[in-house]
């Protein structure tokens, strides 16, 4: 079959995670802000976040994913021939923190580049690396989420600070053999109408940091948290929906649900939406926080390495970030 026009179905062969060793429990910060572990546990579920070390950038957490993956895929680095960092915390403006990887890698036949899809960037780079394997344009994909996101926080503001935390989450991708699942169904989307309701409003060319700004911190994540939570809620579950009828599922059909990990009251309410009970909803958030794009990259490994599903079960992921972006994928493993 010609490469160009082939239509190949795309498996998942490995993934890999890698948390920070340093640990900041609820009761760490309270001796930083104003806040309480009870106020953090009752409004998100979180009770700590893993923060990276001094000296220690999103590429070489996304590098320690990335080996895991390739490892549990037996793929090595020189076989890759795409990688795609989703990340909002660049070790750089440019070059891409994908290229920094692929010289961590020594995966220099791949093609390294990253995206910005905020919390939803690992399954945006899902459906393009799956489509790109499925065109026959390439043959085995790295994907990665990874975030430093402790150097964009304002460590003062309590309404942030406690949300989120750092770690990478990765995956390779290559066309299904005989008898393997594959991503049976994607769906992406974004609203620029409400670029407003989160973002980092600093540091970028509309508003970079000068001597004079330098104080106000605007290269920190802003939210209106109340207003973002009402859309993850109704975004996250039409994109899951729209995937789970795209691959002819029903809510009994679904061996786990893994949902983007950002607050468990978001994640309760998808789940009773999606009418799937709460012990098929993956939960890590506890444990990690809000860590953007490489939190379904982690959930994902976690709950694979934990056997939360097998050969042949169905499992949904759905992110919802910055932009507004969400997404969502159907994956028969
Ligand atoms: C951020 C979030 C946890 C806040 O919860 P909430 O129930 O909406 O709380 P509010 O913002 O209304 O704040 C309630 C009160 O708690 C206070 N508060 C905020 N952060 C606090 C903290 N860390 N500790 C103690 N009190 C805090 C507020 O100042 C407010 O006080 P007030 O009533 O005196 O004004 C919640 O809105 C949320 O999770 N939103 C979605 C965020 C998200 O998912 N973002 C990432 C998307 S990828």
């Amino acid at each position: 079959m010609s490469g160009t026009e082939s239509n190949l179905p795309v498996t998942i062969a490995g993934t890999g995670s890698y948390l920070p060793e340093k640990v900041v429990t609820n009761k760490d910060l309270e001796s930083l802000v104003d806040t309480t572990d009870e106020w953090i546990t009752t409004r998100t579920g979180i009770k700590a976040r893993h923060m990276a070390a001094e000296g220690e950038h999103t590429s070489h957490m996304a590098t320690k994913a990335a080996e895991r993956a390739l490892e549990q895929a037996g793929i090595a680095p020189e076989d890759l021939d795409l990688i795609i960092v989703a990340t909002i915390t660049p070790d750089t403006l440019t070059p891409a923190t994908a290229c920094y990887v692929q010289q961590n890698l020594g995966a220099f036949n791949a093609v390294a580049f990253d995206i910005s899809a905020a919390c939803s960037g690992f399954l945006y780079a899902m459906k393009i690396s799956s489509r790109l394997i499925s065109d026959g344009a390439f043959k085995n994909a790295l994907i990665i989420g990874a975030e430093k996101l402790s150097s964009f926080i304002n460590w003062e503001d309590r309404t942030t600070c406690v949300l989120f935390g750092d770690g990478a989450g990765a995956a390779v991708l290559r066309a299904a053999e005989e008898g393997e699942g594959s991503i049976i169904a994607t769906d992406i989307g974004t609203d620029g109408r409400q670029t407003h309701l989160l973002n980092i409003p600093g540091g970028g060319s509309a508003c970079p940091t000068t001597t004079e700004n330098a104080g106000q911190r605007l290269a920190t994540l802003a939210m209106l948290g109340k207003e973002v939570f009402k859309h993850a809620v109704t975004r996250m579950r039409d994109s899951a929906n729209l995937v789970i009828e795209r691959a002819g599922l029903k809510p009994e059909d679904i061996k786990l649900v893994i949902p983007h990990q950002a607050n468990l009251r978001i994640i309760d309410a998808i789940a009773d939406r999606l009418a799937v009970p709460n012990d098929r909803v993956f939960v890590n958030l506890h444990k990690y926080g809000n860590t953007s794009a490489a939190a379904i990259a982690i959930a994902l490994d976690e709950a694979h390495r934990e056997k939360k599903f097998e050969r042949g079960d169905h499992i949904i992921l759905v992110a919802f970030g910055a932009g507004l972006t969400w997404a969502a994928a159907a994956v028969k493993w």
